[in-house]
């Protein structure tokens, strides 16, 4: 079972990415998640980046395609992965299929740019492991503590919202388009949003043809 999840910055895909490797077994592979580990690292790769994420733009699709082939030859995808935040280009989704992974299903997380502000603003990922929470709709068990490993919740730097304005804008400009090419391929399937994070989970099993 190889799968990507499309959707705009904040539409849920790190959220339901996380759900799906508790009940699939299956890894997730969030690049964005990648690249924000090499920044804390202060990795060659992170310093790269770093002035490219915090304003919300993309990272050349070639420094992706590196990350992406490496982690899904890794043992643990042979059974399957989740994409969350990949392709998100044309050419990301074009090279991916010339490296021969295989993508079984894709699904797109489909939710109004109006309700992606107040996701945003109560986002808190944890500075230590990255794991997301949401102040209301997803808040951890202690206030500003990670329930995962403890670490301190911090609220991510390209949150501000001139920056989720511009992803949003790279997002339509750039990422959208790959609907129609999955759609093509028969591979598409639309989910709502803007519903529950339970209630989103089932409809994308249900999408994946998994029991719920
Ligand atoms: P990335 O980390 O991939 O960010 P993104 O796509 O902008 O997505 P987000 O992580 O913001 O949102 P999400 O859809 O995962 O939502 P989440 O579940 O967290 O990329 C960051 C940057 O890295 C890019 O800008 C780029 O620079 C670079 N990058 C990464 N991949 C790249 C690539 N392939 N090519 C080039 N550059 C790349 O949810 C958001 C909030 O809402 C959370 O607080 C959550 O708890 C809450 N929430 C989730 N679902 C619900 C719900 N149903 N109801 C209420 N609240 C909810």
């Amino acid at each position: 079972m190889n799968m990507i999840l499309l959707g705009a910055p904040g539409a849920g895909k790190g959220t339901q990415a996380e759900l799906l490797t508790a009940k699939l077994s299956i890894p997730a592979i969030s690049t964005g998640n990648m690249l924000r580990e090499a920044m804390r690292n202060g990795s060659e790769l992170g310093q790269k980046v770093k002035k490219i994420m915090e304003e919300g733009s993309l990272v050349p699709d070639d420094v992706i395609l590196d990350i992406v082939a490496d982690r899904v030859a890794q043992p643990d995808c042979e059974k399957g992965f989740i994409l969350d935040g990949v392709p998100r280009t044309l050419a990301q989704a074009e090279a991916l299929e010339a490296r021969g992974i295989k993508i079984d299903h894709v699904v797109s997380i489909e939710i109004d740019d109006a309700v992606i502000a107040s996701r945003m603003t109560g986002r808190r990922v944890c500075g230590k492991c990255g794991a997301s929470y949401h102040i209301v709709a997803n808040p951890p068990k202690t206030e500003g503590i990670c329930d995962a490993c403890q670490g301190e919740l911090v609220i991510r730097k390209d949150d501000a919202p001139e920056t989720v304005q511009h992803r949003l804008d790279v997002y339509h400009e750039l990422t959208e388009v790959l609907k129609d090419f999955y759609a093509a391929r028969g591979k598409l399937r639309l989910v709502e949003g803007n519903q529950s994070i339970e209630n989103a989970f089932q409809e994308i099993l249900k999408a994946i043809g998994e029991n719920v």
